[in-house]
């Protein structure tokens, strides 16, 4: 009985497709984050809505328009709508130029 319910668990893990989240995506000016570490324009980072608190350390992967960023989880938007996230300009720079200000993208947690 617990072996059979251990391979299904495994089974379903395996088969499971990952989760997808949307929402807008901004960007900002990191700095002393909430999650403890001080970051630059310069590096891959997010800061995720209070529904995804929690998160810190994580790697998210970001698509829009055919093209995918990573960004680590680093500090909280807590002006940041359902699964909005705010990125860092070097992260919103490999998927739109900063002139857009806010697109719809798709994520996932890597
Ligand atoms: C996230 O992106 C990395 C780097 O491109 C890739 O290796 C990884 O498989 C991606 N993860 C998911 C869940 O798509």
């Amino acid at each position: 009985m617990y072996a059979i319910a251990k391979v299904i668990i495994a089974l379903g893990a395996f088969i499971a497709p990952s989760v997808a989240f949307s929402g807008d995506m901004t960007y900002y000016a990191p700095g002393l984050g909430a999650c403890g570490l001080t970051n630059t324009e310069s590096e891959a980072v997010v800061a995720m809505s209070p529904s995804q608190d929690g998160n810190c350390g994580r790697t998210i992967n970001i698509s829009y328009n055919g093209k995918t960023a990573s960004a680590t989880v680093v500090d909280k938007c807590p002006g940041c709508a359902g699964d909005s996230i705010d990125v860092s300009p070097a992260v919103f720079e490999q998927l739109e130029s900063l002139d857009a200000g806010r697109v719809q993208v798709t994520w996932e947690y890597a």
